[in-house]
């Protein structure tokens, strides 16, 4: 029936050579520098190294005990691999957006192996000096006044501390070997160490295993209280591979809170954050004051290319995902043999682009409509209509001309809006 409908109304007429598309009238001076121009970059460095392992932890991390021989080899092929990158790609000359230790524990590092790499990143990116933030991660018995002075030295600009609760009990029972007064030291020492050099943000995490609405309010006005710039709150996911999710979930030896439970200790927080001015701009993170992002995070749920270094990083180019060896003897093997340890990547689809920056821009709190529109030349809020329309009907968000903002539910649901318009995106496609 369809095929039939089409047929009939084409004309067929031999048609002039239509040698080009768009038209020549649609191309712009500004297009052409805007392609002159180098796209900045944002840099990630993997330090896979952590001197415990949490229970709630998913992330594939090395003990120090064990691999501290390995280390400054380690450090080592990172400077190779940033060498080798920065020559086999073309970025030594991409402006600097942002740059982000991660891990694992970077802050477990000393002095000299922080020097190392900064110099392996001088010497291989022109534009280092002038990155809009560098940040790091730290964990509180890794931080001494003389390294987080050196640290201010080289640069950092923003300090996150993973903190998790400020509970002495509830911190043991999740496997870290610092209490609420070594929590409290570390931020004191960075505090003073990067005084009108560094912002600070501090980790916690809803719904650790013991967590009561008690314990959850003081670990919330007690990170209040430090007045750091910035507070992260990570839902805590009790994943396969975590010690949490056999004794929490499969033998259920210890007491994980409910989804209402945690739901609840997150509201807690966003009330408390409200009142303290610590605004989000993310779901997960407030600022006093609004004052304090984290460039290298919005940079790349914005969409700016970013490389990852180190085993198992991975990084964006030119619309395509790459990911090295998650095998720290592969890791070092290859980069010694003047390779690339590069394992697996993906090469984004218009869709993949499309529901990436749904998904990952959602994260941000406002999506940009007119944005969308200029790069796909498609109306989301036509695309997605209806199921904008429940969303909006169920308080999860705000539709304008401009944008799709969410609400305070819609941010307390956290990935849920971004997920529900990416799927909505994907049915299209099928
Ligand atoms: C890679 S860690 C870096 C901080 C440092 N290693 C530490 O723990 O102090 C970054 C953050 O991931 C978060 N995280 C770890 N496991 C998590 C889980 N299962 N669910 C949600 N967030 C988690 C923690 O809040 C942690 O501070
Ligand atoms: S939470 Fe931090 S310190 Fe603990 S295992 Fe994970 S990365 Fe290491």
């Amino acid at each position: 029936m369809v095929a039939t409908a089409q047929r009939t109304k084409l004309e067929p007429k031999r048609l002039p050579l239509i040698p080009n598309y768009p038209s020549f009238r649609h191309w712009k001076k500004a297009a052409l520098e805007e392609k002159l121009s180098e796209k900045p970059l944002s840099i990630y460095l993997h330090i896979p190294f952590c001197t415990q392992r949490c229970s709630f932890c998913y992330y594939k991390t090395l003990d120090l005990k064990e691999y501290k021989p390995e280390v400054e080899g380690y450090i080592d092929a990172l400077c190779r691999e940033i060498e080798m990158v920065s020559d086999r790609f073309d970025l030594g000359n991409r402006p600097i957006h942002a740059v982000y230790f991660g891990g694992g524990t970077p802050s477990l590092l000393v002095e000299h192996q922080f020097e190392k790499i900064v110099e392996a990143l001088h010497k291989n990116f022109k534009h280092f000096e002038s990155k809009k933030q560098f940040s790091l991660e730290a964990e509180p018995l890794t931080v001494s006044r003389s390294k987080m002075e050196t640290l201010a030295q080289l640069g950092v600009t923003r300090l996150s501390m993973g903190v998790q609760s400020f509970d002495s009990d509830i911190i043991k029972l999740s496997g870290r070997g610092h209490d609420e007064k070594q929590a409290y030291r570390a931020i004191d020492i960075a505090q003073e160490a990067g005084q009108g050099k560094w912002t600070i943000n501090i980790d916690l995490l809803s719904g650790l295993a013991g967590e009561t609405e008690e314990t959850w309010a003081k670990s919330v006005e007690c990170a209040l209280d430090t007045g750091v710039e910035s507070i992260t709150v990570y839902k805590m996911e009790a994943f396969a591979n975590t010690e949490v999710f056999k004794l929490g979930v499969r033998q259920e030896t210890v007491n994980l809170p409910s989804e209402e439970q945690e739901l609840q200790f997150m509201r807690y927080a966003m009330e408390r954050f409200e009142k303290a001015n610590y605004l989000p701009w993310s779901f997960f993170t407030y600022t006093k004051d609004g004052c304090d992002e984290s460039k290298y995070t919005t940079s790349i749920w914005r969409g700016i290319d970013f490389y990852g270094f180190g085993v198992s990083a991975f990084g964006c180019l030119d619309g395509a995902l790459l990911q090295n060896t998650s095998d720290l003897d592969k890791y070092a093997t290859i980069v010694e043999g003047d390779q690339l340890p590069l394992t697996r990547g993906y090469r984004f689809t218009s869709l993949d682009r499309m529901v990436r920056e749904v998904l990952l821009g959602m994260k941000l709190l406002r999506l940009d409509l007119k944005g969308f529109k200029n790069r796909y030349g498609l109306k989301l809020e036509k695309l997605c209509a209806s199921t904008l329309r429940e969303l909006e009907a169920e308080d999860f968000v705000r539709v304008s001309n401009d944008a799709i903002e969410l609400t305070s539910k819609g941010i307390l649901y956290g990935d849920y809006v971004g997920h529900t318009l990416s799927e909505s995106l994907k049915e299209i496609s099928r």
